[in-house]
């Protein structure tokens, strides 16, 4: 098989790429480790920036996305048994954020690809390997059904995640690894219970960091902080409840509704960026070069703004025979990756329990500053709605 563009991973970032290169009447190609039930089956963050869903647009995959998303003007911060509303539209110029989950802007990605009858290669599991990309000629080669396949191609996009091939297949001189491990986790939890609240609420309590979002006006997510050694075998989906009610002000400890749990896991918390994001003909896109703790929903948010620098690029080199965009696409996506990877590491180094008194007494001083002070809320704001491109 012979493609311009061969991408790894149908996730997000693998399948906004393919849709703008199709877009663009550049052929790609998508290999996949999983079904794509599998991928559809994982539950995922739900916050867009304005990026994401002009690029939903742009891809032109966004009409569900209007019509069943929410438009949220702002958040809630909870903190010493008092709610504060950050406002969004008043400190960011008109700014709002879109909540609708990230598995149904995969779906919606993966049933514009089906209808334009692309190539998308699932369930290979762990068998592609990269090859060449260091030249002008890339190939990747993966098994399928006992069957040996080669893809020649011109470029190698890596959307293929934290756990995937490309990242593994630079060699370890030519990539610099940047991370840090939160010393917590998420203990997530998924419900067709109305939210509590018709916005999130990030709450800071001593007995540590809970989130309240939702899915639509009958299905919501819940978070607790757990410490890293516990078991989700060890929640019922009562000692959820009981745990979330306890972090929660008098108002919404009312309001909540509870139900039966369709999805309950724990995630742990790690900031991770890898540098460069380009190897030759090897381009590194979303979680496959960076991961950011999820307090900012900057995940799916980052892997949007680097699929639109990489897409550009890779149409410039087709397009005007230029390689300028692919030559600055490593800085450039890093500029944005790391202001992202600050603004989620402030934010959970700022909501969440950590040893020592004096710590969660700084924490409640900056909580308290936030909210009182323009210009902390703006810096705030203008941070989860996203900065520009
Ligand atoms: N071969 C082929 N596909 C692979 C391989 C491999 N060796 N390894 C991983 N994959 C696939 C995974 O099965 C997954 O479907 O690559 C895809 C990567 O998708 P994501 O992990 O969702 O990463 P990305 O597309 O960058 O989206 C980032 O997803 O995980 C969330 O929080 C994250 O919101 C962020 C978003
Ligand atoms: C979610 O809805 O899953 C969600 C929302 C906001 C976050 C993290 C997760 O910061």
């Amino acid at each position: 098989m012979r493609t311009q563009v061969a991408i790894i991973g149908a996730g997000p970032a693998g399948l906004l790429l393919g849709q703008l290169l199709f877009k663009a009447g550049i052929d790609n190609v998508i290999v996949e480790r999983q079904t794509s039930e599998y991928v559809l089956g994982r539950i995922r963050a739900g916050v867009l920036e304005q990026v994401m869903v002009e690029l939903m647009d742009e891809c032109g995959v966004g009409a569900r996305m209007h019509r069943e998303g929410l438009v949220h003007e702002g958040i809630e911060l909870l903190f010493k048994g008092a709610r504060h509303r950050i406002d969004f539209p008043s400190l960011t110029h008109g700014k709002t954020v879109m909540v609708y989950g990230q598995t149904e802007v995969t779906r919606d990605l993966m049933e514009a690809r089906a209808a334009a009858g692309l190539a998308t290669v699932y369930d290979v599991g762990d068998t592609v390997s990269l090859h060449d990309f260091e030249g002008t000629a890339p190939k990747l080669r993966y098994r399928k059904d006992g069957q040996s396949h080669e893809i020649e191609c011109d470029f190698i996009a890596g959307c293929d995640g934290f756990h995937g091939a490309s990242r593994a297949s630079v060699p370890k001189g030519a990539i610099r690894e940047y991370e840090k491990i939160y010393p917590f986790g998420w203990l997530g939890l998924l419900a067709d219970v109305p939210p509590v609240f018709h916005e999130l609420i990030y709450a800071h309590t001593e007995r540590g960091f809970a989130l309240c979002s939702m899915r639509s006006a009958t299905r919501s997510r819940y978070y607790v902080q757990v410490p890293l050694e516990e078991k989700v075998e060890n929640w019922s989906d009562e000692a959820f409840w009981n745990e979330l009610r306890r972090r929660l002000d008098p108002e919404a400890r009312e309001r909540l509704v509870t139900g039966p749990s369709l999805e309950k896991s724990i995630a742990p918390l790690r900031s991770f960026v890898a540098e460069p994001m380009r190897f030759g003909r090897l381009c590194l896109a979303g979680d496959a070069a960076h991961i950011v703790p999820p307090t900012g929903a900057k995940g799916l948010n980052l892997a949007a703004s680097d699929v639109k620098y990489l897409a550009s690029g890779l149409i410039e080199h087709y397009r005007e025979r230029s390689s300028v965009g692919l030559d600055h696409y490593s800085d450039r996506a890093l500029r944005r990756i790391w202001k992202a990877e600050r603004f989620s590491w402030w934010f959970t180094m700022l909501m969440h329990k950590f040893p020592g008194d004096f710590d969660r007494k700084v924490q409640e001083a900056e909580l308290d500053y936030l909210v009182h002070s323009n210009a902390a809320s703006t810096a705030l704001a203008e941070n989860y709605v996203g900065l520009r491109l």
